[in-house]
């Protein structure tokens, strides 16, 4: 069996005594240092949803050195790197065999990680890495179990930036050994998710954490006071429409506990990978960014066609992914397939999707009211990078099937 630590609130070991008044000065300074010791290490990365690129939806478990080089160059040449997406993510598939020793060494498509790291390094760019803290992998490979601290020591000498650490195998022993209880299995994984993050910490270098539980547990309860700097949602992202939009729009409600240094995670981009339309391509990127979530893609950057490309470098969009105070967007409206989400933007702006999830045209009214406003002085389509008339009490927008009205709005 699987050890794990009882789980303690972060917040009860600064809770008195019952009966023992505690002075506001006192509880004040608690609190900071409770925020401060909390966020050492976490808060100073990722304040602002990390943005790259990860081989999982396309290439994955068959990952090679070649493909990484051949992705950071595209990064380069695409003109994507400028835009923001600088993380290079190699997902499952980079595993060798554990030595006797302990140390887990790639497998022969890697022959060199350090030297790996350092070609994406001298690009501008940073190195992902995965692992799990169960035994295998979700492909079964190596995981972590057990060989945490030897892991993350590794990670940090290649020169690794992020770590994807999944649940997989280790959602077995969590059945297993939580006889169903909900709050025992949020126990056990807060326990090997803290374990992995004390291992990172310990090397002393900067690694975003990111923390895929698939969405279990209500990891956004937990997941940052584990040291996650992301958390996963929700499910696999698949390659259609139907999954995008039933993963983008089920993140309602969610909003509360993304910010600067912690996000939810509704998994990666499917654009480019040949199935998505244009329509839907554009309506992933727009909810994603909406939503304050990481901006993965997940296509073979070097064969990728104009429009992909034109979508994912929408620097309009990514702008609103990017908004400096990270405060991740809600649904406002909702009639059976169209939905309004509003995300509220620095300097008072507002970004707001208008979404028509049917198979035909659909004309979609915006009330000003929805976002406490009368009139909209400066609107901008972002697009189509146009601006548009001011707004007075409400306007229609026409949207495509499976389509997005994107607009940016100014009091
Ligand atoms: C899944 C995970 C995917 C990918 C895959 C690799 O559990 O959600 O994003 O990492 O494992 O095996």
């Amino acid at each position: 069996m699987a050890t794990h630590k009882s789980f303690m609130s972060p917040l009860s070991v600064f809770l008195p005594p019952v009966g023992r008044p505690v002075r506001f000065t006192s509880l004040a300074m608690l609190i900071t240092v409770f925020c401060l010791s909390n966020r050492t290490g976490v808060a100073q990365l990722a304040t602002t949803p990390p943005m790259g690129w990860n081989s999982w939806n396309h290439f994955e478990n068959k990952i090679s050195d070649a493909d990484i080089r051949a992705t950071a160059d595209a990064l380069v040449a695409t003109g994507l790197r400028d835009s923001g997406y600088v993380y290079v993510n190699i997902d499952d598939g980079w595993q060798g065999k554990r030595t006797e020793s302990g140390a887990l060494p790639p497998n022969e498509r890697f022959p060199d990680m350090k030297a790996l790291a350092d070609y994406v390094h001298a690009r501008g760019l940073k190195l992902g890495i995965y692992s799990s803290p169960g035994r295998l992998t979700c492909a079964g490979n190596e995981g972590s179990m057990g060989h945490e601290q030897e892991d993350a020591k590794a990670f940090a000498k290649w020169g690794v930036d992020y770590l994807k650490y999944d649940i997989c195998s280790y959602r077995k022993v969590i059945e297993q050994d939580a006889h169903g209880d909900p709050e025992l299995a949020r126990q056990m994984m807060f326990a090997v998710f803290d374990k992995m993050h004390s291992a990172l910490q310990a090397t002393g270098r900067p690694i975003v954490y990111s923390v895929s539980q698939h969405g279990l547990s209500r990891g956004w309860t937990w997941a940052n006071q584990a040291g996650a700097n992301l958390w996963r949602t929700g499910d696999d992202v698949r390659n259609n429409y139907l999954s995008v939009t039933e993963i983008g729009f089920s993140q309602g409600g969610l909003s509360q506990f993304a910010g600067p240094g912690h996000w939810n995670d509704p998994d990666m981009l499917e654009i480019g990978n040949g199935v998505l339309s244009s329509d839907e391509g554009r309506t992933q990127l727009s909810l994603w960014s909406l939503l304050a979530a990481p901006l993965l893609a997940g296509n073979d950057l070097s064969k990728m066609d104009s429009d992909s490309l034109a979508i994912l470098n929408n620097r309009e969009v990514l702008a609103i992914d990017q908004d400096i105070e990270g405060r991740q967007g809600n649904r406002v409206w909702t009639e059976g397939p169209l939905e309004i989400w509003v995300r509220e933007l620095t300097g008072g702006s507002f970004a707001i999707g208008l979404f028509n999830r049917n198979q035909g045209p659909v004309d979609i009214p915006l009330d000003l009211k929805l976002l406490g406003l009368r009139n909209a002085i400066k609107v901008r389509d972002v697009w189509q990078h146009s601006d548009l008339p001011p707004i007075q009490g409400s306007e229609t927008f026409r949207v495509a099937p499976h389509g997005v009205v994107l607009l940016v709005l100014h009091p």
